[in-house]
């Protein structure tokens, strides 16, 4: 299964990524996390992302395109994966569709999480919380300057591709305001229809 999670900062995409890696056996990747991991080990990427980051801007095109280039070549990426994060721009949803093509391989759907942008401060205001109750240092962009500028982002460069997707006929949305456990269990009927209408086709054929 090839999939790409899409949704405003907060809207639960990491969390659902997880629970299909856990669920469906294939990789979560999250270009934010790579990104930070980046950021961490001062690596040349990682200097040029930091202060983007921090201030809730995206980082150029290019450098994450690099990012999942590599990464797609890796082996555990051969079974499936989830895309968390990636594409957020129409210019990276076209690379991926170069690099797709490259290998031969299909994209099975893109799952929008809608969430009403009231709720996302108090989410990621929680994930703050969680964080520094765990003794881990908060993320620097989880503020509401920053929620800010990340939520415009969102709007400007990366809500095209709901329109961009649904042409392709790849988009399916999710109600992200249901509880965790209730989001999982749409996100599950929703690839599960598309299963099941792609075994049909085969069937047919
Ligand atoms: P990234 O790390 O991708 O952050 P984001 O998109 O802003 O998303 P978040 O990680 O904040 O939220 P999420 O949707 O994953 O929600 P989560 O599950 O964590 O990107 C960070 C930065 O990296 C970007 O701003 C940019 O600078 C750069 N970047 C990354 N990718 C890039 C790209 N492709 N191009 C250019 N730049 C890029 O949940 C949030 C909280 O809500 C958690 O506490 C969770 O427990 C809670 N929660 C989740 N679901 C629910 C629910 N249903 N009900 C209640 N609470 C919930």
């Amino acid at each position: 299964m090839r999939l790409i999670l899409l949704g405003p900062p907060g809207a639960g995409k990491g969390t659902q990524a997880l629970r299909l890696v856990q669920r469906h056996g294939i990789v979560q990747l999250s270009t934010g996390d790579m990104l930070r991991a980046a950021v961490k080990a001062e690596t040349p990427i990682g200097l040029k992302a930091k202060d983007l980051m921090a201030s809730g801007a995206l980082v150029p095109d290019e450098v994450v395109v690099g990012i999942i280039s590599d990464r797609l070549d890796e082996p555990d990426a051969a079974n499936g994966f989830i895309l968390d994060g990636f594409p957020r721009t129409v210019p990276q949803a076209e690379a991926l569709d170069a690099l797709l093509k490259a290998k031969q391989l299909k994209l099975d759907a893109v799952v929008e999480l809608r969430v009403n942008e009231g709720a996302l401060l108090a989410r990621v205001e929680t994930r703050v919380a969680e964080m520094r109750a765990r003794g881990e240092e908060p993320r620097a962009d989880d503020n509401a300057e920053a929620l800010a500028k990340r939520l415009a982002a969102y709007r400007a460069q990366t809500e095209p591709l709901v329109h961009y997707y649904s042409d392709k006929r790849k988009l399916l949305t999710v109600d992200g305001m249901m509880t965790i456990e209730e989001v999982t269990k749409e996100i599950d009927r929703v690839l599960e229809a598309i299963r099941s209408a792609d075994a049909k086709k085969t069937v047919a054929k």
